[in-house]
Protein backbone atom coordinates (compact mmCIF):
# COMPACT_ATOMS: atom_id res chain seq x y z
CA UNK A 1 0.00 0.00 0.00
CA UNK A 2 1.20 3.75 -0.96
CA UNK A 3 1.81 5.93 1.73
CA UNK A 4 -0.27 8.58 1.20
CA UNK A 5 1.30 10.73 4.63
CA UNK A 6 4.61 9.99 6.41
CA UNK A 7 4.42 12.23 9.61
CA UNK A 8 8.25 12.01 11.35
CA UNK A 9 9.34 13.81 14.86
CA UNK A 10 6.43 15.40 15.09
CA UNK A 11 6.15 17.83 18.14
CA UNK A 12 3.00 20.28 18.95
CA UNK A 13 2.90 22.26 22.15
CA UNK A 14 0.71 25.52 23.08
CA UNK A 15 1.70 27.99 25.07
CA UNK A 16 -0.96 28.40 27.54
CA UNK A 17 -0.82 31.65 30.05
CA UNK A 18 2.53 31.50 29.66
CA UNK A 19 3.05 27.68 30.36
CA UNK A 20 4.17 25.74 27.71
CA UNK A 21 2.31 21.96 27.49
CA UNK A 22 3.30 19.70 25.16
CA UNK A 23 0.44 17.68 23.75
CA UNK A 24 2.17 15.18 20.94
CA UNK A 25 5.74 14.70 21.72
CA UNK A 26 7.81 13.30 19.09
CA UNK A 27 5.17 10.68 17.33
CA UNK A 28 5.82 9.04 14.03
CA UNK A 29 3.17 7.77 12.13
CA UNK A 30 2.99 6.37 8.35
CA UNK A 31 -0.81 6.75 6.63
CA UNK A 32 -1.60 4.66 4.30
CA UNK A 33 -3.91 4.83 0.98
CA UNK A 34 -7.48 3.83 0.77
CA UNK A 35 -7.10 2.93 4.45
CA UNK A 36 -9.73 4.36 7.07
CA UNK A 37 -7.59 5.12 9.43
CA UNK A 38 -9.49 6.08 13.16
CA UNK A 39 -7.73 8.43 16.08
CA UNK A 40 -9.05 7.43 19.33
CA UNK A 41 -8.08 8.34 22.85
CA UNK A 42 -9.97 10.39 25.86
CA UNK A 43 -10.66 13.94 25.53
CA UNK A 44 -7.68 16.04 25.64
CA UNK A 45 -5.46 13.44 24.12
CA UNK A 46 -4.22 15.56 21.39
CA UNK A 47 -6.57 13.67 18.82
CA UNK A 48 -8.01 17.04 16.80
CA UNK A 49 -4.36 18.39 17.25
CA UNK A 50 -2.80 15.30 15.60
CA UNK A 51 -5.15 15.53 12.94
CA UNK A 52 -4.68 19.11 12.47
CA UNK A 53 -0.90 18.73 11.94
CA UNK A 54 -0.94 15.54 9.61
CA UNK A 55 -3.76 18.07 7.16
CA UNK A 56 -1.88 21.32 7.06
CA UNK A 57 -4.24 22.88 9.21
CA UNK A 58 -2.28 24.10 11.54
CA UNK A 59 1.91 23.25 11.94
CA UNK A 60 3.76 21.47 14.05
CA UNK A 61 6.39 22.79 16.35
CA UNK A 62 8.79 20.29 15.27
CA UNK A 63 9.07 17.34 12.65
CA UNK A 64 8.47 16.54 9.02
CA UNK A 65 5.18 16.00 7.60
CA UNK A 66 5.17 14.33 3.97
CA UNK A 67 1.88 14.45 2.57
CA UNK A 68 1.57 13.19 -0.92
CA UNK A 69 5.32 13.39 -1.44
CA UNK A 70 5.79 17.14 -0.30
CA UNK A 71 7.18 18.13 2.91
CA UNK A 72 3.93 20.48 4.26
CA UNK A 73 6.11 21.52 7.16
CA UNK A 74 8.25 23.73 5.06
CA UNK A 75 5.32 25.54 3.33
CA UNK A 76 4.47 29.05 3.77
CA UNK A 77 0.71 29.68 5.43
CA UNK A 78 -0.60 30.74 1.75
CA UNK A 79 1.44 27.43 -0.28
CA UNK A 80 -0.35 25.04 2.85
CA UNK A 81 -3.59 26.81 1.92
CA UNK A 82 -3.77 26.30 -1.63
CA UNK A 83 -2.50 23.15 -1.01
CA UNK A 84 -5.02 21.89 1.25
CA UNK A 85 -8.15 23.00 -1.06
CA UNK A 86 -6.67 20.36 -3.66
CA UNK A 87 -5.37 17.19 -1.43
CA UNK A 88 -7.17 17.28 1.70
CA UNK A 89 -11.48 17.51 2.70
CA UNK A 90 -12.65 18.37 6.30
CA UNK A 91 -15.48 17.60 7.84
CA UNK A 92 -16.41 19.26 11.58
CA UNK A 93 -18.86 18.06 14.07
CA UNK A 94 -20.79 21.22 12.81
CA UNK A 95 -21.54 21.66 9.33
CA UNK A 96 -20.65 25.29 8.33
CA UNK A 97 -21.98 26.11 5.15
CA UNK A 98 -22.90 29.29 3.59
CA UNK A 99 -26.28 29.77 4.74
CA UNK A 100 -28.22 31.80 1.97
CA UNK A 101 -27.62 28.70 -0.65
CA UNK A 102 -29.07 25.52 -1.47
CA UNK A 103 -26.89 22.27 -0.55
CA UNK A 104 -26.02 22.01 -4.04
CA UNK A 105 -24.55 25.71 -4.29
CA UNK A 106 -22.32 25.13 -1.69
CA UNK A 107 -20.97 22.49 -2.60
CA UNK A 108 -20.41 23.50 -6.72
CA UNK A 109 -19.25 26.48 -4.87
CA UNK A 110 -16.36 24.46 -3.24
CA UNK A 111 -15.97 22.40 -6.67
CA UNK A 112 -15.24 25.52 -8.78
CA UNK A 113 -12.55 26.37 -5.89
CA UNK A 114 -10.46 24.20 -7.35
CA UNK A 115 -12.42 22.87 -11.11
CA UNK A 116 -12.98 25.55 -13.15
CA UNK A 117 -15.30 22.62 -15.39
CA UNK A 118 -19.09 23.63 -14.06
CA UNK A 119 -20.09 20.86 -16.08
CA UNK A 120 -17.90 18.04 -14.61
CA UNK A 121 -18.28 19.49 -11.15
CA UNK A 122 -22.01 19.46 -11.69
CA UNK A 123 -21.44 15.81 -12.38
CA UNK A 124 -19.34 14.98 -9.33
CA UNK A 125 -21.68 16.49 -7.29
CA UNK A 126 -25.11 14.52 -8.77
CA UNK A 127 -23.32 11.45 -8.16
CA UNK A 128 -21.81 11.95 -4.41
CA UNK A 129 -25.21 13.37 -3.29
CA UNK A 130 -26.79 10.13 -5.10
CA UNK A 131 -24.12 8.16 -2.64
CA UNK A 132 -25.11 9.99 0.44
CA UNK A 133 -29.00 9.31 -0.23
CA UNK A 134 -29.88 13.06 -0.91
CA UNK A 135 -32.62 13.70 -2.94
CA UNK A 136 -32.93 16.10 -5.62
CA UNK A 137 -35.36 17.86 -4.17
CA UNK A 138 -33.44 18.24 -1.00
CA UNK A 139 -30.06 19.42 -2.65
CA UNK A 140 -32.63 22.44 -3.84
CA UNK A 141 -33.04 23.49 -0.35
CA UNK A 142 -31.41 26.19 2.28
CA UNK A 143 -28.56 24.94 4.55
CA UNK A 144 -31.43 26.24 7.39
CA UNK A 145 -34.19 24.29 5.83
CA UNK A 146 -32.61 20.69 6.02
CA UNK A 147 -31.98 18.10 9.13
CA UNK A 148 -28.70 18.38 10.93
CA UNK A 149 -27.82 14.34 9.15
CA UNK A 150 -28.84 15.72 5.72
CA UNK A 151 -26.55 18.91 6.15
CA UNK A 152 -23.98 16.47 7.58
CA UNK A 153 -24.24 14.22 4.26
CA UNK A 154 -23.89 17.56 2.30
CA UNK A 155 -21.06 18.41 4.40
CA UNK A 156 -19.06 15.27 3.30
CA UNK A 157 -20.17 15.84 -0.26
CA UNK A 158 -18.44 19.23 -0.37
CA UNK A 159 -15.51 17.71 1.66
CA UNK A 160 -15.30 14.66 -1.15
CA UNK A 161 -16.20 17.14 -4.61
CA UNK A 162 -12.60 17.79 -5.14
CA UNK A 163 -11.44 14.19 -4.86
CA UNK A 164 -9.08 15.08 -2.33
CA UNK A 165 -6.44 12.72 -1.23
CA UNK A 166 -7.41 12.32 2.05
CA UNK A 167 -10.71 12.75 3.68
CA UNK A 168 -10.09 14.10 7.46
CA UNK A 169 -13.12 14.33 9.85
CA UNK A 170 -13.38 15.28 13.21
CA UNK A 171 -15.86 14.01 15.79
CA UNK A 172 -18.50 13.94 12.39
CA UNK A 173 -21.31 12.56 14.04
CA UNK A 174 -20.79 13.96 17.61
CA UNK A 175 -23.73 16.80 17.22
CA UNK A 176 -25.93 13.94 15.73
CA UNK A 177 -28.58 10.91 17.32
CA UNK A 178 -27.71 7.88 16.53
CA UNK A 179 -29.96 7.17 13.96
CA UNK A 180 -28.70 9.89 11.60
CA UNK A 181 -24.92 9.32 13.00
CA UNK A 182 -25.26 6.08 11.61
CA UNK A 183 -26.48 7.30 8.29
CA UNK A 184 -23.58 9.69 7.98
CA UNK A 185 -20.99 6.75 9.02
CA UNK A 186 -22.61 4.57 6.64
CA UNK A 187 -21.60 7.30 3.97
CA UNK A 188 -17.80 7.37 5.01
CA UNK A 189 -17.87 3.43 4.49
CA UNK A 190 -19.05 3.85 0.81
CA UNK A 191 -16.62 6.36 0.39
CA UNK A 192 -13.51 4.33 2.00
CA UNK A 193 -15.05 1.42 -0.61
CA UNK A 194 -14.78 3.28 -3.44
CA UNK A 195 -11.01 4.01 -2.65
CA UNK A 196 -11.37 7.21 -0.30
CA UNK A 197 -8.35 7.29 2.33
CA UNK A 198 -9.88 8.64 5.34
CA UNK A 199 -8.65 10.26 8.59
CA UNK A 200 -11.39 10.04 11.54
CA UNK A 201 -11.31 11.58 14.83
CA UNK A 202 -13.55 9.94 17.20
CA UNK A 203 -14.21 8.58 20.99
CA UNK A 204 -17.09 7.06 19.81
CA UNK A 205 -17.03 3.08 19.42
CA UNK A 206 -19.62 2.90 17.00
CA UNK A 207 -17.56 5.23 14.80
CA UNK A 208 -14.42 3.53 15.63
CA UNK A 209 -15.96 0.20 14.24
CA UNK A 210 -15.74 1.58 10.87
CA UNK A 211 -12.00 1.72 10.51
CA UNK A 212 -10.05 -0.91 9.84
CA UNK A 213 -6.76 1.04 11.12
CA UNK A 214 -7.56 2.25 14.92
CA UNK A 215 -4.60 4.40 16.29
CA UNK A 216 -4.84 4.64 20.35
CA UNK A 217 -3.43 8.38 21.34
CA UNK A 218 -1.95 8.50 25.17
CA UNK A 219 0.13 11.09 26.45
CA UNK A 220 1.31 12.43 23.44
CA UNK A 221 2.32 9.17 21.55
CA UNK A 222 0.87 6.52 19.91
CA UNK A 223 0.00 3.66 22.70
CA UNK A 224 -1.65 1.08 20.57
CA UNK A 225 -2.66 0.32 17.23
CA UNK A 226 -5.43 -2.06 16.14
CA UNK A 227 -5.70 -3.87 12.65
CA UNK A 228 -9.58 -4.93 11.48
CA UNK A 229 -10.88 -6.35 8.16
CA UNK A 230 -12.91 -3.11 6.03
CA UNK A 231 -15.80 -2.54 7.43
CA UNK A 232 -18.68 -5.23 6.36
CA UNK A 233 -21.36 -4.84 8.88
CA UNK A 234 -21.72 -4.68 12.72
CA UNK A 235 -20.50 -8.33 14.43
CA UNK A 236 -19.81 -9.16 17.40
CA UNK A 237 -16.39 -10.25 16.56
CA UNK A 238 -15.22 -6.99 15.44
CA UNK A 239 -17.09 -5.58 18.31
CA UNK A 240 -15.05 -8.05 20.68
CA UNK A 241 -11.85 -6.92 19.22
CA UNK A 242 -12.30 -3.39 19.46
CA UNK A 243 -13.52 -4.01 22.91
CA UNK A 244 -10.11 -5.93 24.06
CA UNK A 245 -8.20 -3.49 22.28
CA UNK A 246 -10.00 -0.64 24.62
CA UNK A 247 -9.23 -2.45 27.55
CA UNK A 248 -5.75 -2.73 26.84
CA UNK A 249 -5.34 0.69 26.36
CA UNK A 250 -7.14 1.82 29.71
CA UNK A 251 -9.95 3.39 28.05
N1 LIG B 1 -5.16 26.15 19.94
C1 LIG B 1 -4.77 25.73 21.15
N2 LIG B 1 -4.21 26.58 22.03
C2 LIG B 1 -3.82 26.13 23.23
N3 LIG B 1 -3.95 24.88 23.66
C3 LIG B 1 -4.50 23.99 22.86
C4 LIG B 1 -4.95 24.36 21.55
N4 LIG B 1 -5.47 23.27 20.95
C5 LIG B 1 -5.34 22.27 21.83
N5 LIG B 1 -4.76 22.69 22.97
C6 LIG B 1 -4.44 21.85 24.13
O1 LIG B 1 -4.26 20.53 23.69
C7 LIG B 1 -5.06 19.63 24.44
C8 LIG B 1 -5.56 18.55 23.51
O2 LIG B 1 -6.51 19.09 22.61
P1 LIG B 1 -7.21 18.28 21.45
O3 LIG B 1 -6.22 17.91 20.43
O4 LIG B 1 -8.34 19.12 21.00
O5 LIG B 1 -7.72 16.98 22.21
P2 LIG B 1 -8.79 15.88 21.77
O6 LIG B 1 -9.19 16.17 20.36
O7 LIG B 1 -8.11 14.56 21.91
O8 LIG B 1 -9.93 15.98 22.73
C9 LIG B 1 -6.17 20.49 25.03
O9 LIG B 1 -6.56 19.99 26.27
C10 LIG B 1 -5.53 21.82 25.18
O10 LIG B 1 -4.90 21.92 26.44
MG1 LIG C 1 -10.93 16.88 19.53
Amino acid sequence: MDKIISAKNLVKSFDNGGIKQTIIKDLDIDIYENDFTVIMGSSGAGKSTLMYCLSGMDLPTDGTVIFNGKDITKMSSDELAVFRRSNCGFVFQQVYMLDKMSLLDNVLTAGLLINKNKKEILKNAKELFEKVNLSEHTIRKNVNKVSGGEAQRAGIVRAAINSPICLFADEPTGALNSETGNAVLDVFTTLNNDGQSIIMVTHDKKSALRGNRIIYLKDGKIFGELKLDKYNGDSKERNDKLNMFLEDMGW
